[in-house]
């Protein structure tokens, strides 16, 4: 059974076709994406209406090159999947609308896919693909959450951000500092020449009992900080806060997964979405992990940020588990919000 998956929700045109024949993980055939990261670097965060143009103008050509790589034809494909959001409402639209237009010329059914589900089961693309059951640490740049997987399609959320994400903290953090859209990685270089102790930032809700997150009060930390040094910053005084400023989000998201990890019973954790990239997190989580024999799993670097084969698996998942029958209805809305939690 083959699936072309398109994601389409944010500033990432991303294309991929699976093949989720047999029991196995589906294999990925073609995988190709666009990042509009450079047209929004101008405007200093993502523009909506520019993003869903810039979707119309690449879809098409990236599924003839995801069709040219996995040397199949269009007519051969089963069932065209999208994600249907959570997202950017006229992003979104985009893509489910070429899933659907194309699936009504192929002749086959289309399906709508959770973007959470998607970068969730990401990491059974990567060489160290985990088993279920697990938890999973979802960090992108609009979600911070803890869930309990006991397979596809059964999700619990054991806590979230009750304000920004930790994607989100990244960016509005490296904002503050002059860094450059989208802040994680630009923060993340930063850091690197920085002492994560010069600076002491809150580490909120850290001993709160629960496994719910807030970093909205780090950025405001960091903004005083900021205030403070004025401009123009020292060079050494950036790197410092930078590195001060990551360290804070990383100790509050190893030690919540790992009370997670404790509360669960579970020893396998699944860390997925576009601050999964970052290399203190993942040190730091496998170390702190490690310690207490429990094993971390991560998607492929390439998958961590948006893509179409997180997509396109998560489809082909939902497909083996008997979880969906796609129609051949061709009418489609997108949710612009949705949580995971109304999929399980
Ligand atoms: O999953 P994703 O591509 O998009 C969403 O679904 O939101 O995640 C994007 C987020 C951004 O906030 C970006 O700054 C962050 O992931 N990010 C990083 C790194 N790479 C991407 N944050 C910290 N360190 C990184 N290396
Ligand atoms: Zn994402």
């Amino acid at each position: 059974m083959l699936v072309l998956g398109i994601e389409s929700s944010c500033d990432e045109t991303g294309v991929a076709l699976v093949d989720a024949s047999g029991g196995g993980v589906p294999v990925l055939l073609g995988d190709a994406l666009h990042s509009q990261i450079d047209m929004h670097q101008a405007y200093g965060g993502v523009v909506p209406e520019l993003a869903s143009r810039d979707h119309i103008r690449r879809v098409l050509p990236l599924i003839s090159q995801v069709m040219a790589q996995g040397q199949r034809s269009l007519a051969e494909v089963d069932v065209i999947a999208y994600t249907r959001g959570p997202g950017l409402a006229g992003a979104l639209l985009v893509g489910a609308g070429v899933a659907c237009s194309l699936a009504a010329a192929l002749g086959k059914p289309a399906m709508g896919v959770h973007h959470l589900e998607g970068h969730l089961l990401s990491p059974f693309l990567s060489a160290d693909a985990p088993a279920f059951p697990f938890v999973a640490l979802l960090v992108s740049g609009g979600h911070t959450q803890l869930m309990r997987v006991d397979g596809v399609g059964s999700y619990e959320v054991l806590g979230e951000t009750i304000d920004d994400a930790a994607g989100e903290a990244f960016d509005k953090s490296a904002k503050l500092l002059g860094l450059p859209y989208p802040g994680g990685p630009a923060l993340a270089r930063l850091a690197q020449q920085g002492d994560g102790q010069a600076f002491k930032l809150p580490r909120p809700l850290l001993h709160s009992g629960d496994l719910d997150f807030s970093f909205s009060g780090l950025k405001t930390a960091v903004l005083t900080q900021a205030k403070k040094l004025g401009e123009p910053m020292d060079a050494q005084a950036r790197a410092d806060l930078a590195a001060s400023t990551q360290a804070a989000i990383v100790e509050v998201l190893v030690k919540k997964s790992v009370k997670a990890l404790e509360q669960t019973g579970m020893k396998r954790l699944v860390v997925a979405g576009g601050v999964g990239a970052n290399a203190l997190l993942r040190s730091e989580l496998n170390t702190a992990c490690g310690k207490k024999g429990m094993r971390v799993h991560y998607p492929e670097l390439s998958l961590c940020t948006d893509n179409g084969a997180m997509i396109a698996l998560a489809a082909g998942m939902r497909l083996q588990a008997g979880l969906e029958a796609p129609q051949r209805g061709y009418t489609f809305d997108v949710k612009p919000r949705w949580s995971l939690a109304e999929i399980s």
